[in-house]
């Protein structure tokens, strides 16, 4: 039985490779081939991304388009975001340190765009509660260091005016019938649900509205928000815009392997960005998949498998030296390295990570107001 559900609402089902290439064709993207990943190299003069070539970012929807005004001198904006239902896990924080990259390589401006209305709608019904939930979310991700002349945070709420005079564009030319075979709405959920789509898809063409420039957009996601954008590229051709185009990731799996998602709704699941590095240690110690052999002595005669091992994977994403990253995959391949020894490396490393963000964090406030969406600041 296909028990695979991948909607930006609700994602159940295993996320296996087979379950990644039942995505790719249901949802009609395309694969990043060698020859893309060579153009973006060259692009990001000579330096890929890990999550480039570890395939975690592994699909795309005319990322070749970006590429191509780029190569021509010609800039694109890069817009991502964030639904303030809860506290933020490290899953959450992928497609941002992606995005970082992406800014930092590229030198372009960014919107991230806070949606919560959407969680009021969709999840969650205390609004005071949600609106905490954005203030905090939002100091996790400036702390990463984005551009603070070219990143524009849009909540929803508060930038209702500027998003609610484009959204009313989208609505107008997307169908009732599009939204429900799209999303999944059905006759007995809320009208907000229906037209929601309409305010997520306002910033992958708010900057050439605002400012009149043909300029394109790039969105990165994982790949559960995919359907809004698959809408978005129907609509904007009649609005008069480019079609947004897309880079898109896999999900950073569950502690206990890749049968789910890392989820705020399955706590155990997850390492928070709040949680101490006694916490840390303990979920990793306790419930991290490991690739590594149920004994000892099978370990050191036979090694581990790291690929598919969550604390190896964990650390490769968050270290920057590849040489360190492929030594620690040799011993624990070779099984020199124990299951054990390679969830403490990757525990140290995360722990590490949160705390330079934790520091961070507590500068971010004292400027995080510069951030905040002004259509004044969008001069490009
Ligand atoms: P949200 O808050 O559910 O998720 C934020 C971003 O994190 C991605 N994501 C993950 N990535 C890797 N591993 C995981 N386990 C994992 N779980 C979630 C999501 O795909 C998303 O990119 N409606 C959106 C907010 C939004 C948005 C956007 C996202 C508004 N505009 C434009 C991306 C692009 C939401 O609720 O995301």
């Amino acid at each position: 039985m296909d028990s695979l559900k991948v909607t930006p609402w609700e994602v159940s089902g295993e996320l296996n490779e087979g379950a990644y290439k039942k995505l790719v064709e249901k949802f009609g993207v395309d694969i990043i081939n060698d020859i893309l990943l060579n153009r973006i190299k060259k692009a990001a003069h000579g330096k890929l991304h890990p999550f480039l070539y570890r395939g975690i970012f592994f699909a795309h929807r005319d990322l070749g388009a970006i590429l191509d005004d780029y190569e021509k001198g010609k800039p694109f904006y890069l817009y991502t975001g964030r639904g303030p239902s809860g506290k933020m896990h490290l899953g959450h924080l992928l497609p941002f340190t992606f995005t970082k990259w992406l800014q930092d390589t590229f030198d372009v401006h960014l919107v991230i765009q806070i949606t919560d209305d959407e969680k009021y709608l969709v999840k969650k019904s205390d609004k005071k509660e949600i609106e905490k939930m954005a203030e905090e979310n939002v100091l996790d991700i400036l702390s990463l260091g984005f551009d603070r002349e070219k990143t524009h945070i849009i909540k929803d709420f508060d930038s209702a005016k500027s998003l609610y005079y484009y959204a009313t564009d989208v609505a107008k030319h997307t169908t009732l019938s599009t939204v429900k075979a799209v999303f999944g709405i059905t006759d007995s959920d809320n009208i907000g649900k229906a037209f929601f789509p309409s305010m997520q898809i306002v910033p992958s063409f708010i900057i050439p509205a605002i400012t009149g420039k043909k300029i394109r957009c790039l969105i990165p996601y994982a790949i559960d928000q995919d359907p809004y954008f698959r809408v978005s590229r129907d609509v904007l051709p009649k609005l008069g815009y480019y079609k947004p185009s897309s880079i898109i990731s896999k999900f950073l799996p569950a502690l206990q392997g890749n049968t789910a998602k890392m989820s705020s709704s399955s706590p155990e699941s997850a390492i928070f960005l709040d949680d101490d590095e006694k916490t840390v240690k303990r979920k990793l110690m306790k419930y991290a998949f490991s690739g590594g052999r149920d004994t000892l002595e099978e370990q050191r005669k036979y090694g581990a498998n790291p690929d598919i091992d969550f604390s190896f994977n964990v650390y490769s994403f968050l270290e920057s030296d590849q040489e360190k990253i492929e030594k620690v995959y040799g011993e624990y391949k070779s099984g020199s390295m124990l299951s054990g020894e390679m969830k403490a490396i990757a525990a140290d490393k995360i722990n590490g990570f949160l705390s330079d963000l934790r520091k961070n964090r507590e500068a971010v406030k004292d400027y995080v107001q510069d951030y905040a969406f002004d259509p004044e600041r969008l001069r490009l």
